[in-house]
């Protein structure tokens, strides 16, 4: 079986971005597995339009494409005013068929919440877009930063955790789009 593809979404594009580190620490969990074939999706690299444009730029179209390609997500957001950026939630609509029944986990960070209102948020958000949101989810906190010995193996744990009910959505949800063309 082909290792699942996994985009690794990157959702602040903040200047001076404490996220990178998330990130970093993140796609180096997923890569250790053999059964990932893991991708980097930062959208700080797209020069997406301030305007929402009637046809779709050559940004949009490259990042539809990593989407559309991917079978499995992990969106890494911070939380802002207990909600995600919005340059996020730009990026999310920019794509509609091309997250259909596939995963989606959350990495998140922040204070003392580590970005959990982000994520309910994003869960509402990506069930309209017909996806399915996993259970597990990694929070980081950017007050406990760096986190003791006993932090970081709790977080490793919640890492493969998060990565192994990917791994099994992702699996499940390619043969039944194999199998039959998706309801919606
Ligand atoms: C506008 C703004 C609002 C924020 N609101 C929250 C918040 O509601 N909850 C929280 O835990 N942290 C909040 N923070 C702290 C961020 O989580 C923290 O700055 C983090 O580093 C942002 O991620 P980034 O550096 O990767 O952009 C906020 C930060 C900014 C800039």
């Amino acid at each position: 079986m082909s290792p699942l593809r996994l985009a690794v979404i990157v959702g602040s594009t903040r200047e001076g971005r404490l996220g990178d580190r998330v990130v970093r620490w993140f796609v180096d969990q997923a890569r250790r597995r053999d059964d990932l074939a893991v991708s980097v999706v930062d959208l700080a690299g797209y020069d997406f339009p301030v305007r929402y444009p009637a046809e779709p730029t050559p940004a949009i179209r490259s990042f539809v494409g990593q989407v559309g390609r991917a079978e499995a997500f992990v969106l890494v957001t911070p939380e802002y005013n207990h909600s995600f950026p919005a340059s996020l939630k730009q990026a999310i609509d920019y794509a509609y068929d091309e997250w259909q029944a596939k995963p989606v986990g959350f990495v998140s960070y922040g204070c003392r919440s580590v970005g959990r209102y982000a994520v309910d948020q994003l869960r509402t958000v990506f069930t309209a877009l017909h996806a399915v949101t996993v259970r597990d989810t990694v929070g980081v906190d950017l007050l406990a930063d760096p986190p003791g010995a006993q932090a970081q193996e709790q977080l490793r744990q919640d890492a493969r955790v998060l990565l192994d009910e990917l791994c099994w959505w992702g699996l499940a949800l390619r043969e039944g789009r194999a199998a039959r063309p998706y309801v919606c």
